[in-house]
């Protein structure tokens, strides 16, 4: 069982990205496969809206829905950008379909200069899920800068993405057994 985090951060030394690196070591304690888009890398353009129906092969569009193919859910995780998520998972997410997360869980993780701000986003971005047929799971991560300290991430952190992957793979059993 995989699941696929959504890298939404442009910066090289990204908060975000130590979430995500914290994310990846609790779904792998969690017996589960992590995968990693990260859009900073490969996924810079913007959407070609030409491309929706019949995505080329090779395409952005065609290399994003392949990533998340074979996944049983999802984490986006995103910095807070003027009080929401980044431009670039928006970008990533309107490549895809209205079926691209049908009855898959979606865990959500956003950085910000504020742990309130952070919130926001992450419930921001459980209305995109919606509109993308995905599940979000109640427990959202908020971090800040004083989650990851120069010894790393604290426990505390660690705890808050072990709760929120629980509940991933809960969700995605349960889909499991069901299909
Ligand atoms: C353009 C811009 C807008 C921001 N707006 C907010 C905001 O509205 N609320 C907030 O809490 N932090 C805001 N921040 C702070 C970032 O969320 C914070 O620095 C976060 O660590 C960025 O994540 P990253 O390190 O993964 O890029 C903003 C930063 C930038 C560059």
């Amino acid at each position: 069982m995989k699941i696929v985090s959504i890298l939404g951060s442009g910066s090289a030394d990204s908060l975000t990205r130590h979430g995500v690196l914290v994310v990846a070591d609790q779904v792998r304690a969690a017996g589960l496969e992590f995968g990693l888009i990260d859009l900073r890398e490969d996924y810079r353009s913007l959407h070609d809206v030409t491309e929706y129906a019949a995505p080329p092969e090779g395409s952005q569009t065609a290399r994003l829905r392949a990533g998340l193919a074979n996944a049983s859910g999802v984490i986006l995780a995103t910095p807070v950008y003027h009080g929401t998520f980044s431009g670039l998972l928006k970008n990533a997410l309107d490549h895809l379909t209205v079926e691209a997360f049908v009855q898959m869980p979606v865990g959500l993780l956003a950085a910000g200069g504020g742990a309130r701000g952070a919130a926001v986003a992450c419930d921001q971005m459980r209305t995109v899920v919606r509109a993308l047929n995905g599940w979000s799971t109640p427990t959202h991560v908020s971090l800040t800068n004083d989650d990851v300290t120069e010894a790393g991430p604290t426990d505390d952190l660690r705890q808050r993405v072990a709760d929120m992957v629980s509940e991933l793979k809960d969700f995605a059993m349960a889909r499991a057994h069901r299909a």
